[in-house]
């Protein structure tokens, strides 16, 4: 079944396909203190005159210039927020900042080859851009956070729960907390969340949608679905599309995908994700039963393993469907 949306997704996929993207160069963590800009602008106005052109782009100004044509396949999806518009930023470093974070968030696996050792971007779960409602949104990060978790059983600041995602979906490192990447992530987070003032402007849009949790999963049945609904674009071994390298459809198992101390790879966290927004561009026909089959299915085939999940949830009170 195609729907009009269907087919604008797969018309986009095969552009991808006709035009192959510049690999970037990959970005060192640097601290913001040290960008060439900020040596130049230090300096007195005659050496910059004489000096401007033969002064180093800074590392954000470098990586904007030479960012790759990235094609969002989430691009049209419907529950996407309203933000403010990223175009309209003017040529300040602080707008640059804001390009920057959002580039590392869409293109995250080529920009960040140190810190991910998958081939997921933040936006392959984190859907257009972060801009999803029920796709666990960036928009309104600045009420949520700082935030008690239970799964370390702390206070977690944004930064942390960005690097929780550098470990676990993105099977990585984290990120230096005041690194020029981190604050850039974290500056085109609170940029789309300009309007939000209270948790009361959230207006439930944050998270995912709510899964019935009693539901048990039926994992042969699971597969049967998988492969009627989702195999078409994730493939039948799960393991995604990457034509020539690019990144086509995101790996749901195996090497290339979050590893199991993800949320994702958790069977109630996966089907409230695929039930708000899966499959792309037909997001809404699944059950509750049939996201849990289907959840329980992918979530639990070979995928890294995350060794130091065994310290979750150190006071107790894990989640029933927590990887041991
Ligand atoms: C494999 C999917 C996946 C990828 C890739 C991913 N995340 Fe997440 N992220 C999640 C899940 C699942 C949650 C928890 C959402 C929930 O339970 O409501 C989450 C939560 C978050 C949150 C908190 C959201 C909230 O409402 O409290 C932030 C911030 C975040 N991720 C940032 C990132 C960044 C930045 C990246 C890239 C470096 C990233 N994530 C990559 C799946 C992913
Ligand atoms: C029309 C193609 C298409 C279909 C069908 C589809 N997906 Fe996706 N899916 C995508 C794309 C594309 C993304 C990444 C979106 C982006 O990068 O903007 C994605 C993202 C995901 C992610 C998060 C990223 C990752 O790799 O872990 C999961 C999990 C997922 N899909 C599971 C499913 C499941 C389960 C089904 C079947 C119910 C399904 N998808 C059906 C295209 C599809």
């Amino acid at each position: 079944m195609f729907t009009l949306r269907h087919i604008t997704i797969l018309s986009a996929i095969l552009a991808l396909f006709a035009c192959s993207e510049p690999v970037p160069e990959p970005a060192k963590q640097t601290t913001a203190k040290t960008t060439a800009v900020e040596k130049a602008t230090s300096q007195n106005a005659t050496s910059i005159t004489t000096k401007a052109t033969a002064e180093p782009q800074s590392d954000i100004q470098k990586a904007l210039s030479n960012a790759p044509v990235i094609t969002n396949l989430s691009a049209s999806h419907p529950n996407t927020l309203s933000t403010p518009n990223i175009n309209d930023l003017d040529n300040s470093p602080e707008s640059d900042l804001i390009r920057y974070g959002r580039l590392l968030v869409i293109d995250t696996y080529r920009q960040l080859p140190e810190n991910v050792n998958n081939k997921l971007n933040c936006s392959s779960c984190h859907l257009n851009e972060g801009r999803v409602a029920n796709a666990a949104p960036y928009v309104g990060m600045n009420v949520v956070y700082p935030k008690f978790r239970s799964r370390n059983a702390k206070i977690n600041t944004i930064e942390d729960r960005i690097n929780g995602c550098f470990q676990r979906s993105m099977n990585g490192q984290p990120l230096i907390t005041d690194s020029t990447q981190m604050q850039a992530m974290v500056s085109y987070m609170n940029f789309l969340s300009q309007d939000i003032k209270t948790k009361d402007d959230l207006k439930s849009n944050n998270g995912f949608i709510a899964i019935n949790k009693d539901l048990e999963p039926n994992a042969e049945n699971g597969k049967t679905l998988y492969a009627q609904h989702c195999a078409s674009c994730h493939q039948m071994d799960a393991k995604g599309l990457y034509p020539n390298g690019t990144y086509m459809f995101p790996a749901v198992a195996g090497g290339n995908s979050f590893n199991d101390g993800a949320g994702m790879a958790r069977t109630y966290t996966a089907a409230a994700f695929i039930k708000g927004n899966m499959p792309l561009g037909q997001e809404g026909i699944l059950t509750d039963q049939e996201a849990v089959d289907i959840a329980f299915y992918f979530s639990h085939l070979a995928r890294p393993a995350f060794a130091a999940k065994a310290n979750d949830w150190p006071e107790g009170g894990a989640p029933k469907d927590v990887r041991r």
